[in-house]
This record gives structure tokens, C-alpha cells and sequence, in this order.
């Protein structure tokens, strides 16, 4: 209950549900996070900050589109002004347009970068100046398997994801002497609103992609969040600029 006991936490993406960024904002709740949750769907993040502030949690839930560098400074600055610090940020919010590389358009692969790593640079490089205020800090961003290793389909998203690993690790020794971590984790498959397209087109298919997992089945959100909190907390103090796959096994086969 006290892991992150007075830690200020911006988590983007965090409406959805079942979803990494709303998983993970539920677990920094129960472990005493005050937290800024965002995302361009108010709905979903209206429902979110509900349910967090059942949970005991001091919440303030903003709209943001992470592509919106301005939006940026804004969530950062009402963040100090409302919690006076800032300890924590989990870059999350991401989308996945999914399709063999030749079908892949100009405006697609814009969108998936700008969505995917645009924003995830905007949000650590805006994010940083407050932590290092705060005295320090952890910044956690949301890559995947497929930024480690080549899969049909995954072209610019695994461009994107690699991005993000690669970014986390040049923070890390940027920023070591200032008492900030950054990392990178990495999902498998894992069951969130991001399947929801792969579920209804073939669900036949949908499940086997879950039973070839060595582990036998799709991932929980709650067991991704459990490793973005671990990374958040001083429980991982000298782990700095690496990754943590959570794949029941996949990138193992
Ligand atoms: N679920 C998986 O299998 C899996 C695997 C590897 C990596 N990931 C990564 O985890 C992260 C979260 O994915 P998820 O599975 O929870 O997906 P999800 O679709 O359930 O949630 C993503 C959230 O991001 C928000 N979002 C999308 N575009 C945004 C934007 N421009 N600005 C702000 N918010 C925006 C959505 O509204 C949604 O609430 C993503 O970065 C995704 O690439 C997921």
C-alpha cells in the first residue's frame, strides 16, 4: 500500500480499460501515487478517474494528445501546481497500425510515428526539467516485443517501439547524475482494447495467437502494470536504461 507512497505519477493513455495505462494507474493507486492520467478519450478518462478516486487516490485527469508538444508543458505545469513535484512518468499512450510493410501509406507510417515515439520524446524531454526540480525521478516507457525483433506486420510500430527502447536508454546515462531512470518494457501479447481489432476480425485465429505463447495464454494488463510500478518505485533504484520483457515467454522461443 505505500510503494509509491507521495510519488507524483503522470501516466498517459490511461482510459483505457482493459488497458496497460489504466492497469498500471490502478496499481499506483492501491500502492498510494498521487496521479495525472491522460488521453484524448475524456470518456473512457472520466470513468478512470472514478474509479481511482474510489480507490483512495488524488487524481487529476487532463485531455491530452501526447503528438501536442504545447499539451505537454500544460500537463507538466498543472501537475506541479496541483501536486508540487513531479517523480514519475509512464509514457504509454500508443496505437498499432498493424500490416505488411508494402501496404503500409505515407500518412500511415506519420500517425504511427508521430503517436508512438514523437510523443514519447516530447513527454520525457518536457517531463525531465520538473524532475530534476523534484530532485529526481523515474520515467518509464511503454515499447513492446516488436520493437526487439522482426515480426510480419509489425513494420513501423516495431520501428516506433525500438525507438522507444533507445530513447530510454540515451536518458539514462543523460541524466544518471540527476538522479533519474528511465526503461523501457516490453509487452508480448497481451489482452487490452489494443485486440480488439485482431478479436472481432478472426477469433478463431485470436486464440490460437494466445495458446502459442509458451506461458499458454494472452497476457493480463495487471501483470504488465506490476513491472511498470516496480520500475516506478525506489524498489528498482539501480536499474537504469535497460528493458523488461513481459511476454509469458514469447521473445524466449
Ligand atoms: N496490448 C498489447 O498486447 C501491447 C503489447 C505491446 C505493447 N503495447 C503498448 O502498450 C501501450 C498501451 O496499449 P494498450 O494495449 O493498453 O492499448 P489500449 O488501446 O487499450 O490503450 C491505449 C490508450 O492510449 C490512448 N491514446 C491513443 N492515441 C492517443 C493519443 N494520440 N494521445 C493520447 N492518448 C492516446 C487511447 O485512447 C487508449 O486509452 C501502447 O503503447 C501499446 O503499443 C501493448
Amino acid at each position: 500500500m505505500s510503494r509509491l507512497l507521495n510519488k507524483v505519477a503522470i501516466i498517459t493513455g490511461a482510459a483505457s480499460n482493459p488497458g496497460l495505462g489504466y492497469a498500471s494507474a490502478v496499481r499506483f493507486a492501491e500502492e498510494g501515487a498521487k496521479l495525472v492520467i491522460t488521453d484524448i478519450d475524456m470518456q473512457g478518462l472520466a470513468v478512470a478517474e472514478k474509479n481511482l478516486t474510489a480507490l483512495g487516490a488524488e487524481v487529476l485527469a487532463m485531455e491530452q494528445n501526447v503528438v501536442d508538444e504545447d499539451r505537454w508543458q500544460q500537463v507538466i505545469d498543472a501537475t506541479v501546481e496541483r501536486f508540487g513535484s513531479l517523480d514519475i512518468l509512464v509514457n504509454n499512450a500508443g496505437i498499432a497500425l498493424l500490416r505488411p510493410i508494402s501496404e503500409y501509406t505515407t500518412a500511415d507510417y506519420d500517425l504511427q510515428m508521430d503517436v508512438n515515439i514523437r510523443s514519447v520524446f516530447y513527454g520525457c524531454r518536457k517531463a525531465l526539467p520538473a524532475m530534476i526540480a523534484s530532485g529526481g525521478g523515474s520515467i518509464v516507457n511503454m515499447s513492446s516485443v516488436a520493437g526487439l525483433r522482426g515480426l510480419p506486420g509489425v513494420s513501423v510500430y516495431g520501428i516506433a517501439k525500438a525507438g522507444v527502447q533507445n530513447l530510454a536508454k540515451t536518458i539514462a546515462m543523460e541524466h544518471a547524475a540527476d538522479g533519474i531512470r528511465c526503461n523501457s518494457v516490453h509487452p508480448g501479447l497481451i489482452d487490452t482494447n489494443i485486440q480488439n481489432d485482431a478479436r472481432r476480425d478472426n477469433y478463431d485465429e485470436f486464440v490460437k495467437i494466445g495458446e502459442s505463447v509458451p506461458w499458454g495464454r494472452m497476457g493480463f494488463p495487471e501483470e504488465v502494470a506490476n513491472c511498470v510500478l516496480f520500475l516506478a518505485s525506489d524498489e528498482a533504484n539501480y536499474v537504469t536504461g535497460t528493458e523488461l520483457v513481459v511476454d509469458g515467454g514469447l521473445m524466449a522461443k
